[in-house]
């Protein structure tokens, strides 16, 4: 069984916390795996005692740090972020723990548990909190997850390891935290707007390809590859304050079967494929970055 994170749909709030993992001391390897059963436990307690809060949890970790946890091996595509030179302000992490959830009472709960059970194991370097907006707008106005695909049969395929391979039902996991710069953006016309994403604001129709630029960001990221299209899940949430006296933007997150898609839509994004960079970059930078694989929750008990 997969982790709870990757098939649920229109989640009000998540917590996303991404650090690194030290062992140093005697017990400290004793501490993280029972840490990581704890997390699972918890996970399914709350499941059971709060339904409606659709809670879901996932830990997932990063390409050094696996050889250094559990002697399963590496998944075959797992790789540092920090490899891809094109790509700004890239952070790779060791470990992500990823809460979903309707309420948020619960999911905070479960992520002070965690750091309370991991202890100095997990030095914490970046915790942001999403929310959804009205419609699931991003802050930039366009509804986010049109394309998103549906449906646990959907999801599944995209999203998780096939049955049958190494690794099965786990997932490869992108995060990327993006700062909004929107003081220009808003002063735009809607048809900058729409040219930019490629799709129309209000209803979130898709623009057709031959009206759409071949930089906006519907063409940059809706790739086929000899037939087949590269698709992914994404659990992307907005984080920050309504003001600017914090950063605001999107807090990126992508689930897929293979690091290959995410990697396709990050170059033809950054301009890798063609030399076109994405519309996007206008109004928004990446400040962080990691991959990381999300073990199906055998694999996670096993580790
Ligand atoms: C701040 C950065 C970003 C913003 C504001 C943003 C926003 C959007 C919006 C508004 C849509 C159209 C509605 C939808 O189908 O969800 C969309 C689609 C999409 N985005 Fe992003 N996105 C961002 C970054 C990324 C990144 C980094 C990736 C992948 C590496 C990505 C992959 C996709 C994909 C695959 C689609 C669906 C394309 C299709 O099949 O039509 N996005 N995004």
């Amino acid at each position: 069984m997969a982790q709870s994170t990757i098939l649920p749909m229109h989640c009000k709030y998540a917590i996303y916390m991404e650090g690194n993992l030290s062992f140093k001391e005697e017990n400290d390897m004793i501490q993280f795996k029972s840490a990581i059963k704890k997390f699972q436990i918890e996970v399914d307690e709350i499941q059971k005692k709060y339904p409606d809060a659709k809670l879901g949890g996932a830990l997932a970790f990063g390409s050094d740090i696996w050889p250094k946890i559990t002697t399963i091996s590496k998944p075959p595509e797992l790789k540092s972020i920090n490899t891809l030179k094109y790509l700004p302000n890239t952070t790779q992490r060791d470990m992500l723990c990823h809460i979903l959830t309707d309420h948020f009472d619960v999911a905070f709960m479960l992520a002070q548990d965690t750091l309370k059970n991991f202890g100095h194991t997990f030095k914490i370097t970046q915790e942001v909190h999403g929310f959804r907006r009205v419609e699931e707008r991003g802050l930039d106005g366009f509804v986010d997850g049109t394309e998103n695909p549906e449906g646990d049969e959907l999801r599944t395929k995209f999203g998780l390891v096939p049955a049958g391979q190494p690794h099965e039902f786990g997932s490869y996991v992108f995060t990327q935290r993006w700062e909004h710069h929107l003081e220009n953006w808003d002063n735009k016309s809607t048809k900058y707007q729409e040219d930019t994403i490629g799709r129309t604001k209000k209803e979130s129709e898709e623009i057709p390809e031959d009206k759409r630029p071949e930089d906006s960001h519907v063409s940059r990221t809706d790739l086929n590859e000899d037939g087949v299209d590269l698709k992914i899940i994404r659990q992307s949430l907005p984080y920050g304050t309504a003001s600017t006296l914090q950063p605001h933007g999107l807090f990126f997150i992508a689930y897929a079967t293979r690091l290959h898609n995410i990697e396709k839509q990050l170059e033809s994004m950054f301009g890798k494929l063609d030399g076109k960079k994405d519309r996007v970059l206008a109004f928004t930078t990446p400040v962080s970055g990691s991959y990381y694989f999300a073990p199906s929750k055998m694999e996670l008990m096993n580790l």
